[in-house]
């Protein structure tokens, strides 16, 4: 566990990174603790085979969305060694509910949600898109990593309007997008708004009185039982109604050149002398039997509090449409980032595709990485920060462009962590590894069962370091140096010990 009172780490790479990568072996090397935000858009479990149509700028690229635990056997074995039994059961209870291809699936998505919850900060946050085809069992296993109690929204993104009937039930329209924070009460929050309803302003805010100040609607200048006895006496002949009190509102219920009408010290006045400034000043409306209201500015609103059901955001189209299968709106994305992180923010989106994100984290001033396993994404994310930077909405310093374009960092390979809580390879490694060997001065090859001599083994990365193994003592085992050259950077152990079979086999069939 990284130490509390410890500073958070930093990114260990550069802002606008792309790397072309399985994410796992990605994320495994990103520092822990550096990311204020994931936004990811994993494949659905759909089933289906996704390619890009040809001619669109997306052309070449494609992803399988079809799960098999056959295809998953290196990282089942690892969940299981995990020894996380929280994770451990979900995975197999969504597999129990729903057959093998979901349990493969949920392997996929449990080993990297593991390593997002490691390298987001601790007041990060998360916002997983999925659909209903897998949404039950991913919240189930955000709730395993994050703990149910940092569970924030399930956002319903409507993103179609099917016009045609679905097969005996409802036509399924909508995404969910699930918003998950590190901790359960220090994230970064800043409040959005959606504009009123045109029809709801025209009905409720029907007074204007054509002095610049806007449209507005009437509030009762009295409130509950409170204030001392000034507050329960009459005010230019008015009284307040049974049970209630004088309660004029504080100076900044107006908008800024409504409340400069008021006097400098009008917090200190009375309630009484209160009223009688706000009536001076013009933000009192009388009604016609003498009962006064204070006027309530639209311009003071600033609309509804964003809600966790999303209409008003239209699936891609037009000039925004890039041909990436599966990309998702920009202002979807926007809406996110604005909502849960601030300007120089680390972003990172772990299945970029056409890099949506990333567009999104450039325009609101974020710092962004991306990684996708397809090659196809960099030519696009190149063409869709050039037309950015073309449109000039957004700030790009000047140390970030190159020829015009946002300087695109292409790491050949997974960064290698360099946080202080990075795993890490004990100095007597051999000693302990030669120890778990067993006994005597000769002692078994993990991979060929031939017994040889300390001096006969070399210190191998179980995960090759090329393929983003990391130098730590779970990633470390003694091998004779016969095996090791065979391993090389190449092989997995499975793929070894079955080239040393057959090698023995053939042994045996020439006699
Ligand atoms: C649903 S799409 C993301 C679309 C994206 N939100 C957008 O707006 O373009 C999923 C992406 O994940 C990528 N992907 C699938 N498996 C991956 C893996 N193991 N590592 C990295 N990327 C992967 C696919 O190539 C695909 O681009």
């Amino acid at each position: 566990m990284p130490d509390p009172t410890s500073e958070p780490a930093k990114p260990n790479f550069l802002n606008r990174t792309l790397w072309i990568d399985d994410n796992l072996k990605v994320l495994r090397g990103i520092n822990s603790e550096c990311i204020d935000l994931v936004c990811l858009d994993p494949p659905f479990n759909s089933k289906r085979l996704y390619n890009a149509p040809l001619g669109s700028g997306a052309a070449g690229a494609q992803f399988s969305d079809t799960w098999t635990m056959d295809g998953m056997k290196a990282e089942w074995t690892e969940l299981q060694e995990a020894a996380d039994p929280a994770l451990y059961h979900t995975v197999v209870g969504a597999g129990l509910s729903a057959g093998d291809a979901m349990q493969a699936y949920m392997v996929f998505m449990a080993l990297r949600l593991v390593e997002i919850w490691r390298a987001l900060k601790p007041n990060g946050g998360l916002y997983l898109h999925c659909d209903p085809h897998a949404s039950h069992y991913l919240k189930q296993l955000c709730d395993s990593v994050f703990g149910h109690n940092r569970f924030r929204n399930e956002i319903v993104w409507k993103r179609t309007s099917t016009k045609s009937l679905g097969t005996q039930r409802y036509a399924r329209d909508s995404d969910r997008i699930f918003y998950y924070t590190k901790s359960q009460s220090d994230f970064v929050w800043n409040q959005q708004y959606r504009p009123h309803d045109p029809e709801y302003v025209r009905m409720s805010y029907r007074y204007d009185d054509e002095d610049g100040l806007g449209p507005y609607q009437t509030q009762p200048l009295t409130g509950g039982k409170r204030g001392g006895p000034l507050a329960y006496e009459s005010f230019r002949d008015a009284e307040p109604s049974t049970g209630r009190a004088w309660s004029p509102p504080r100076r900044d219920k107006f908008p800024p050149s409504a409340g400069a009408k008021l006097p400098a010290d009008y917090e200190q006045f009375d309630v009484l002398a209160k009223c009688e400034a706000l009536d001076d000043a013009g933000l009192l409306r009388w009604s016609e039997n003498g009962i006064p209201r204070y006027k309530s500015y639209l311009s003071t609103k600033q609309g509804n509090p964003a809600s966790d059901i999303i209409t008003h955001i239209p699936p891609v189209a037009g000039k925004e449409a890039s041909g990436w299968p599966t990309q998702k709106p920009l202002a979807l994305y926007e809406h996110f980032i604005a909502a849960s992180s601030n300007p120089d923010d680390m972003v990172l989106d772990p299945f970029c595709g056409c890099a949506t994100t990333m567009v999104a984290a450039e325009r609101l001033g974020r710092r962004w990485a991306g990684i996708d396993i397809d090659e196809v994404a960099i030519g696009i994310t190149q063409k869709r920060l050039q037309e950015e930077s073309d449109a000039a909405v957004h700030n790009v310093d000047l140390e970030g462009l190159r020829e015009g374009l946002p300087l695109l960092h292409l790491p050949p390979k997974p960064p290698v962590r360099t946080d202080p809580d990075r795993p890490m390879r004990s100095p007597n490694i051999r000693a302990i590894l030669w120890a778990a060997l067993g006994e005597g001065d000769r002692r078994p090859c993990p991979a060929c069962q031939r017994h040889k001599y300390l001096d006969d083994f070399d210190l191998d990365h179980i995960q090759p370091r090329a393929k983003g193994g990391i130098d730590a003592d779970d990633n470390l085992q003694l091998l004779c140096t016969s095996c090791n050259r065979t391993k090389g950077q190449r092989l997995t152990m499975s793929e070894l010990r079955q080239q040393l079979l057959a090698r023995d086999q053939q042994g045996f069939d020439n006699g």
